[in-house]
């Protein structure tokens, strides 16, 4: 077992924390969490002084709670004086206000970005940031890795489709859709979606000229959240005479009563990774990530 070393999850994270404890033998500390009636979080952890600490930490919904939970946990390592402290934190909520949309809006990822170096983050690890732009305005160190080759591998392994094409659902996530189509060597097209920046209102079309008709989709996103955009692109895609359809996505936060709301709209399959732990998360980020950690615990310097 490779004892200068711990790994920190909080019971969300801890089926892909066991996989990299395993992967890499290196013990695994579950901090003891209670979360108050009025929702805030106590965390109890044992000491982590003189090892190299990897926290591995998501900030899904409820995000706040979550954000804080990884503040506290990032605070007392960084008050045992641990010079190696590493964040993984699959999905890192906040990164979607990238900038002042509307005069006056507050850049929330410039805050969480600021805390977490104010409290001592050295070197935060993610997938699929939703603006990559972002990666170099955050004051720590961050590295975004790609989820999308193995998003590629679940279809190409997993599933038999007529005639595919790619879709993003808006102009904004075409790299990825290009990243994927490129790997699965098929075509790929986008859909165009416009949010009121006031109301939250989408309105999305399809100005492509790839046909979709009677052919297999595939919609990649990085986030589905609420399923909107998804369930926008749906009908869009159904009404065009598309055949079955696919949802791949990194980040499935899939709040309330979105699975059966995508299901409604003709959706067939979703497949996530396990940046957030639920039914749909069949893409496992584990071996990559430990290869990832076991790169810079290796060369770290304590
Ligand atoms: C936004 O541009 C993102 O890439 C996702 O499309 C969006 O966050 C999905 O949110 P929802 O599921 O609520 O439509």
């Amino acid at each position: 077992m490779r004892t200068d070393s711990i790994i920190i999850s909080t019971p969300d994270n801890l089926q892909l924390a066991k996989k990299i404890a395993n992967r890499l033998d290196i013990k695994l500390q579950e901090v003891d969490m209670q979360i108050f009636s009025d929702g805030e979080s106590k965390i109890r952890m044992n000491s982590v002084s003189n090892k190299k600490c990897i926290i591995i930490h998501s900030t899904h919904p409820p995000t706040d709670q979550h954000l804080m939970q990884l503040f506290m946990i990032l605070y007392k390592c960084n008050k045992e004086a641990v010079r190696d402290i590493y964040i993984v934190c699959p999905y890192l909520a906040y990164s979607r206000q990238d900038k002042e949309f509307i005069q006056g809006e507050v850049v929330s990822i410039d805050v969480v970005g600021k805390i977490l170096q104010c409290i001592g983050a050295r070197k935060l690890v993610t997938f699929d940031i939703h603006n990559q732009d972002v990666l170099s305005k955050l004051p720590i160190d961050t590295d975004n890795i790609s989820a999308i080759p193995l998003l590629a591998d679940y279809m190409k392994n997993y599933t038999r489709l007529n005639d595919p094409l790619v879709i993003s659902p808006d102009n904004g996530g075409i790299d990825r859709a290009k990243q994927l189509a490129n790997i699965l060597h098929i075509n790929m097209s986008s859909l165009t979606k416009v949010r009121d920046r006031i109301t939250g209102n989408v309105q999305t079309r399809y100005e492509g000229n790839i046909s979709v008709s009677h052919r297999d989709i595939i919609i990649i996103d990085d986030i589905i959240s609420t399923g909107n955009s998804i369930i926008n692109a749906a009908k869009i895609l159904k009404d065009l005479g598309a055949e079955k359809l696919f949802v791949l996505c990194t980040h499935a936060l899939l709040l309330e009563d979105a699975v059966q709301r995508l299901l409604n709209a003709g959706i067939n399959d979703i497949i996530a990774t396990n940046s957030t732990q639920n039914n749909f998360a069949k893409v496992d980020l584990s071996s990559t990530l430990s290869e990832y950690i076991d790169t810079f615990i290796t060369h770290a310097h304590s």
